[in-house]
């Protein structure tokens, strides 16, 4: 990595695992000043326990929830002055079909992927423009193609990248960069935490965690995206064949993408 990221601030949502903790991880290398915050005290202390005496800012903060976002990014700003580059990163997945789930699922999964995205960058907005930074997103595959038994999730995705598609075009002559991240399957906590119809944690993951893509090298392939002002990137050869798929075929990946989730009529995935 050059040195892009050499004293910029950086706030990442969701630092405390998975690809939000690679994401810091990685930038606290590049000699970043970081921001992030979780809901777990437990997980930020650690997290400030392994990088301490570098630029590191934690806060517990819900996405969620307005008042909590306002102050993450008030405090950061206190500490570090602005905010040159948000990457909006936290997140949950849920697994239950739509006849089953309690609407409070969706509505749960849509409050934090979509409001806390929306909250967050609204925040820092001025501190970027006055910096012509960067807004990222971290959206999914999940977000150009619905996925069964994960609606309120593709919803969720569905709705940043057209929030941040308009949000590119407001600020085309202000030398803000907009970028989305579609990240395919990524080794992380993000399926022992998806919600069930009941809006529980599943407390597992269906898939073989070992075979995906790490969270790190997922972070490198975003920080990249980030240096060279890039406007979307679709991560993964399941990821890349899928969108390409759904655009040119949708029928025909109806029933792949079917066929790859349900065994026998049954979610298994
Ligand atoms: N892993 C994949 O396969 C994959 C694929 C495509 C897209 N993505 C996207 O990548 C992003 C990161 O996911 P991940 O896979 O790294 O998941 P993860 O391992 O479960 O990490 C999620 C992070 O977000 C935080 N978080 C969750 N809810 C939050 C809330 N309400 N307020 C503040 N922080 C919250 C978590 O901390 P706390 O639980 O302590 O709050 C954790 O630090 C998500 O937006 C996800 O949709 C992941």
């Amino acid at each position: 990595m050059t040195n892009f990221f050499q004293n910029k601030v950086v706030v990442v949502t969701g630092g405390s695992n998975g690809i939000g903790k690679a994401l810091v991880d990685a930038l606290i290398h590049a000699g970043a000043k970081v921001a992030t915050c979780g809901r777990s005290q437990e997980k930020l202390y650690d997290l400030q326990v392994l990088h301490s005496g570098h630029h590191l800012h934690t806060k517990v903060a819900d996405v969620s929830n307005y008042n909590d976002c306002k102050n993450f990014i008030d405090s950061t700003i206190q500490v570090f002055g602005c905010i040159d580059i948000l990457i909006n990163n936290a997140g949950i997945s849920m697994r239950a079909l739509l006849k089953d789930a309690d609407t409070e699922v969706i509505k749960k999964v849509m409050e934090i992927n979509f409001f806390g995205t929306l909250y967050c960058t609204k925040l820092s907005l001025d501190c970027i423009i006055k910096q012509k930074g960067s807004v990222v997103a971290v959206s999914s595959i999940a977000g150009f193609r619905g996925l069964p038994g994960r609606s309120g999730y593709s919803a969720s995705k569905f709705a940043m990248n057209g929030f941040m598609e308009s949000l590119r075009t407001e600020l085309k002559d202000d030398g803000v960069n907009v970028l989305w991240v579609c990240p395919g399957f990524t080794a992380s906590n993000i399926r022992n935490a998806a919600l069930n119809s009941e809006g529980k944690s599943q407390g597992e993951s269906p898939l073989d965690e070992s075979k995906l893509m790490t969270a790190e090298t997922c972070a490198k392939h975003i920080l990249r995206a980030i240096e060279n002002r890039k406007r979307t990137l679709v991560l993964t050869f399941n990821g890349k064949r899928t969108v390409f798929m759904n655009k040119f075929f949708p029928r025909l990946t109806d029933r792949l993408v079917k066929n790859f989730f349900f065994k026998k009529g049954v979610l298994v995935k």
